[in-house]
């Protein structure tokens, strides 16, 4: 199959990426590098071992992305381009929906343009916001508590509006992320946060390899086992190869939309995340407990079992693979790049 993929070059994006081309699939990457470097590109090429076509073009731009369409002519769209920071995302609202909704609605009306009807979704498992129980399925009320959240969950309705609308031939499937993390096996490409990470996995790497004093483990008294939180920590190759399967699945089916939670079904805590880093770097990585971070929750894992039934698809690797994966990207590339 001929596959667009947005945002190519970022995190989940450089993954799913690679495992298109391992799949057979001809890949064309649309991506503005705003939170993602050049050098990606060649890593990809190095795990792939071939040329990766790359379009440099902001998805807001309809002309230049009109043209990428035109002359790619693609069967489909996997469409990671957003932004991404739940921090940031409050500072500069107006630059959120811009980029991850008015964008989304640009690509969408190109799609149109040149008959390209499927798409894959990048959403987010923050569109459940606080959820009532766990595991959490695609049925639980969403209710996104963030600037960003809500960007993911308009995109999500812009879709299935796209999807609904009277002789509309789009299928999409809509996958919505816990919490992605890991690397590649290779140690050739992984997570690349800017400046001081947000996100808990990229920090115990930085910190285990001295670039920060210390974790802040935000909360100790929530209603988990040992009192921090947990969450549902999904390798990015195991999510990269969802979206693969998810290519597979549009169109065969009567549903012309899919929402699907990638996850693995199991939650983790902050310390249980900690230790096994821990034991896979051979010392001990240091924290302290502070107070809860606002806006965060309790805990939150998914249930995964429709993506296992609809693509046949579930996660295969476990936390020690993660931390592993994650602490060689550090060692190999991380730190300098950083
Ligand atoms: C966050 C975003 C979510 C996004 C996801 C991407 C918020 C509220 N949510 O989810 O929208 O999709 O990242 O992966 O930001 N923690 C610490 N110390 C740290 C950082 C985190 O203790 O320095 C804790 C958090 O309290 C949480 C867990 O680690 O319990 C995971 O945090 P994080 O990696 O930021 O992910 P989420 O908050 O689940």
């Amino acid at each position: 199959m001929k596959v667009l993929v947005t945002g190519g070059a970022g995190f989940v994006g450089s993954h799913t990426v690679v495992e298109l081309v391992a799949a057979g699939h001809e890949v064309q990457v649309v991506e503005n590098f705003c939170n993602s470097e050049r050098w990606i590109v060649e890593r990809i090429e190095r795990i792939t071992g071939k040329a990766l076509a790359l379009d440099e073009v902001d998805i807001r731009d309809r002309a230049a992305l009109l043209g990428s369409l035109q002359r790619f002519q693609p069967d489909a769209v996997i469409h990671f381009a957003a932004l991404k920071s739940v921090s940031e995302s409050a500072e500069r609202p107006a630059d959120y929906y811009d980029v991850n909704v008015a964008g989304t609605a640009t690509l969408l009306d190109v799609m149109d343009q040149v008959g390209c009807h499927r798409i894959v979704f990048s959403s987010s498992a923050t569109v459940y916001g606080q959820p009532d129980a766990c595991p959490v399925a695609e049925t639980a009320p969403v209710g996104p508590g963030n600037p960003y959240g809500r960007t993911k969950l308009i995109g999500e309705w812009l879709i299935r509006d796209c999807v609904a609308a009277p002789g509309a031939a789009l299928h999409a499937a809509i996958l919505r992320y816990f919490n992605p993390v890991g690397a590649h096996p290779s140690g050739l490409i992984g997570e690349l946060p800017r400046g001081v990470p947000n996100n808990l996995a990229p920090y115990i790497t930085q910190t285990a390899a001295g670039q920060r004093d210390y974790i802040r483990v935000f909360g100790n008294d929530y209603a988990t086992p040992d009192g921090t939180g947990v969450r549902d920590y999904i390798h990015v190759v195991d999510l990269a190869k969802a979206h693969v399967a998810a290519l597979g699945a549009l169109g065969g089916r009567r549903e012309r939309d899919l929402t699907l939670n990638l996850g693995t079904g199991r939650g983790y805590s902050v310390l249980e995340l900690i230790e096994t880093f821990a034991t896979v770097v051979g010392k001990p990585i240091p924290y302290q407990l502070q107070g809860r971070r606002a806006g965060d929750i309790g805990e939150c894992w998914a249930d995964p079992s429709l993506a296992n039934e609809v693509l046949g698809w579930r996660a295969e690797e476990s936390l020690q693979d993660i931390c592993t994966d994650a602490w060689r990207w550090q060692m190999n590339v991380a730190g300098q790049a950083g």
